[in-house]
């Protein structure tokens, strides 16, 4: 039996990277995914490259007109929203006294605004229906500590991490488990653009913070998003009822509270 056998999940930002991978493994344990991007065109090609039910929606999380339509398409087109994953987000880099303010507004209108309004409007579809459900934000290590040149980005992951607690303590009344995951440094499309930031402000030639970085994990490399998907399925599945606005680290022994 498939783990997600019935359920529908919207995942945001799912044009690539971690969501693509968690709406392509919530479709394997078989449920149907709404792929949820900005880039709609993206969110097609991943849809129409999972089959079946899987459909693209466009969304940006950081409007809340566009948050409120696509809840309300997704709810409407699979009867009902099971599961949602809170991924879509946003990175920046500066010293602090080189940070600028509308890239602070960016970060936080996606990262956290985005995370919370989304959240919000499928908490609100979900208590409609009466039959709970899974809501899974992402965190990040950057959210369990500061680091040099990732003030805005860190902040803003320790919101979700927060808002993880608040939603989670709130919403369990109505069946819904919040939860949170904390990746470490994961191989992909988002680290092409880490990797070049870090080579302007710390003057290193391109691919070494990258290097680094997977040196650095216990583990002994940088994770993929496939490493995240089991614990995506566990905190979707029925096997989690009892979990309540945790946060997991899934990034190869990086932190460990
Ligand atoms: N990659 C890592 O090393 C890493 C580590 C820790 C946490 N994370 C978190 O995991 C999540 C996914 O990371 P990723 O590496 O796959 O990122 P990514 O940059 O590869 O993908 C992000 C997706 O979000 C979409 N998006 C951006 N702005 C949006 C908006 N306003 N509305 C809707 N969609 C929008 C993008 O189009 C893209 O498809 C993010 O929350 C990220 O912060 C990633």
């Amino acid at each position: 039996m498939k783990r997600l056998h019935g359920k529908t999940a919207l995942v945001t930002g799912a044009a690539r990277g971690i969501g693509r991978a968690f709406a392509e493994a919530y479709a394997r344990e078989g449920a149907r995914v709404a792929i949820a991007d900005i880039n709609v065109d993206g969110a097609r090609e991943v849809a129409g490259a999972i089959g079946g039910d899987a459909m693209a929606v466009r969304l940006d999380v950081a409007d809340q007109a566009s948050i409120e339509t696509a809840v309300a398409e997704v709810d409407r087109a699979f009867g009902g929203i099971d599961i949602l994953v809170n991924n879509a987000a946003l990175f920046d880099l500066a010293p602090v006294v080189e940070i600028t303010r509308d890239s602070y507004e960016r970060l936080f209108s996606v990262n956290v605004a985005g995370c919370l309004f989304t959240l919000q409007a499928a908490a609100k579809a979900m208590i409609a229906r009466g039959r709970g459900g899974r809501i899974i934000n992402m965190a990040s290590q950057a959210g369990r500590r500061g680091e040099p040149l990732v003030a805005v980005y860190c902040a803003s992951k320790a919101a979700v991490i927060s808002l993880t607690q608040s939603a989670g303590l709130d919403l369990i009344r109505h069946g819904i488990n919040v939860n949170a995951i904390a990746p470490g440094v994961v191989d992909g499309e988002h680290w092409e653009g880490v990797d070049a930031l870090f080579a302007r402000y710390e003057g290193r030639p391109p691919g070494e913070k990258k290097r680094l970085v997977g040196e650095a994990v216990p583990f002994g490399r940088m994770g993929t998003a496939e490493d995240l998907t089991g614990m995506a399925i566990f905190l979707a599945g029925p096997e989690s009822a009892y979990v309540v606005a945790q946060t997991y680290n899934v990034d190869g022994g990086n932190w460990m509270n």
